[in-house]
């Protein structure tokens, strides 16, 4: 996998995906226009979400302490809730009233992914795309947990079943929203009149320089809304998933949240109130001092990621595996199935547990504890690694830490039982939602 991507191509693999799961139409002119573009549309996704200070800043400008601060906003009226809570089944046991503290329960998944959507999406097509399409939210995740698996394994895509119309229904609202995203994105560009007088000072640079891209190649609006709904996948699908996971194995956990709280603390100041508020956050210093936090999301990774990397043979490689050699023709397909050895116990003693010291290691150097991936390989492998890791990595750490230091959450039926996991489509999903108990964290 670590070979040239002359050897060993992701192109085939991501052509395959392009037309059978994101919707584009299979022409040789298509194939012609992606083989020109992809390595100019991926640079500027390089730009902002693997450069660590583009990375940093982004997750700075998007406010996470102040919306952390509004994670549940304890009322039962659609219209005040925050957009994350709506899919949430939020119940309020008892309103939020000076000197009474709130209680609500909630669906944990529904509420996390939202949440983290809600935050992530604005930072890469702005705060206008996610509010002029209310659907958005619903529609992401029926295409993800119904349709793609199913298009993935190759089910056709007009076999009679109702996830298959439901998720193609959802998929065709997203790519015709996506679509007229790229021709507000265009006008903006041109100095035209934007369309309904669109709010498009937040957008950031990535599809601005994705847009002269698909120009240069010609490609049609309908297909810069294709080629783009991948990158929104990418950002959205597996990221907050994580998030979700991860706040279970946390809260689920005897003691970890008091460590975690601990180590946090001097990077994350809150207010004297006895219902704190964040008043700073350190984000640098968090990603660079909070390694029991780290090893958290490196373990969670392990229990829930299932990343594989698949590639195209463009020419012939011999492998030396030990005893073995691998002759790969040209025209086959590799896969990797990196998440094969996160539940061998000879890799990751009793894998069935969640244990994140099990990632913390002493730096000789230093002769301090750090958070080391060791033989975990959550974003892939080789040329075509992650593109969004590293931002990916932050957002978890940030929206992560705030959560955690604002909030008390338990479970709904009193003793904490994790769901068991189906696949999903790079991160397990749950047989059933967590139902939970959310209050204000009291110091
Ligand atoms: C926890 C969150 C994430 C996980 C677990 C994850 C995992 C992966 C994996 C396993 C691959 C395939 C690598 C391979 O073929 O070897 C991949 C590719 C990719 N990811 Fe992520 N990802 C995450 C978040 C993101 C984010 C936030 C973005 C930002 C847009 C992103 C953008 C991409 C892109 C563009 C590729 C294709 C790279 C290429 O072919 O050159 N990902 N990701």
């Amino acid at each position: 996998m670590s070979q040239s991507s002359h050897t060993l191509s992701a192109e085939p693999v991501q052509y395959t995906l392009f037309t059978r799961v994101f919707g584009g139409i299979d022409s040789p002119e298509l194939k012609k226009k992606l083989e020109s573009s992809l390595k100019d549309l991926v640079a500027p996704i390089e730009r902002i979400f693997l450069n660590d200070a583009a990375a940093t800043a982004a997750i700075e400008r998007a406010c996470v302490p102040q919306k952390a601060a509004s994670f549940v906003s304890f009322s039962s009226d659609p219209v005040h809730m925050k957009r994350w809570e709506l899919s949430a089944d939020i119940r309020v046991i008892k309103p939020n009233l000076p000197g009474r503290p709130g209680i609500v329960e909630a669906n944990l998944q529904s509420l996390t992914r939202d949440f983290g959507a809600c935050v992530a999406i604005p930072l890469l097509y702005g705060s206008d795309f996610l509010n002029r399409y209310p659907e958005l939210l619903d529609d992401f995740w029926k295409f993800d947990n119904n349709l793609f698996p199913l298009l993935m394994i190759g089910i056709p895509p007009w076999a009679p079943l109702k996830m298959v119309k439901e998720g193609r229904a959802a998929r065709a609202r997203i790519l015709g929203e996506m679509e007229a995203l790229y021709r507000r994105i265009d006008q903006y560009q041109r100095g035209v009149p934007v369309d309904f007088c669109a709010d498009m000072s937040d957008v950031s640079s990535a599809p601005f320089e994705r847009n002269k891209v698909y120009e240069r190649e010609g490609w049609s609006f309908a297909e810069r809304g294709t080629g783009d709904f991948a990158i929104l996948w990418g950002q959205n699908a597996n990221t907050h998933p994580v998030l979700f996971w991860f706040l279970a194995y946390v809260y689920s956990t005897p003691s970890l949240l008091d460590r975690l709280r601990e180590e946090i603390a001097p990077d994350v100041h809150l207010s004297e109130a006895s219902l704190p508020e964040i008043t700073s956050m350190d984000l640098p210093a968090l990603s660079m001092n909070c390694q029991l936090l780290k090893a958290c999301i490196f373990e969670t990774y392990r229990m829930v990621n299932e990343p594989t990397s698949i590639r195209y043979v463009a020419r012939p490689i011999t492998i030396d595996d030990g005893e073995f050699k691998h002759e790969l023709k040209p025209s086959m397909f590799v896969s990797a199935p990196h998440a094969l050895i996160n539940q061998d116990p000879t890799v990751f003693a009793h894998p069935e547990e969640f244990d994140p010291d099990r990632f913390l290691e002493i730096d000789p150097d230093s002769g301090k504890l750090m958070a080391r991936y060791g033989r975990l390989r959550p974003w892939g492998t080789g040329v075509s690694m992650c593109k969004g890791r590293t931002f990916a990595e932050k957002e978890i750490v940030s929206l992560g830490a705030a959560i955690i230091c604002l909030w008390d959450i338990a479970p709904a039926s009193g003793t904490w039982e994790l769901p068991d996991m189906i696949p999903g489509t790079g991160v397990k999903s749950p047989v059933k939602d967590i139902r939970v108990v959310i209050t204000r964290r009291s110091l």
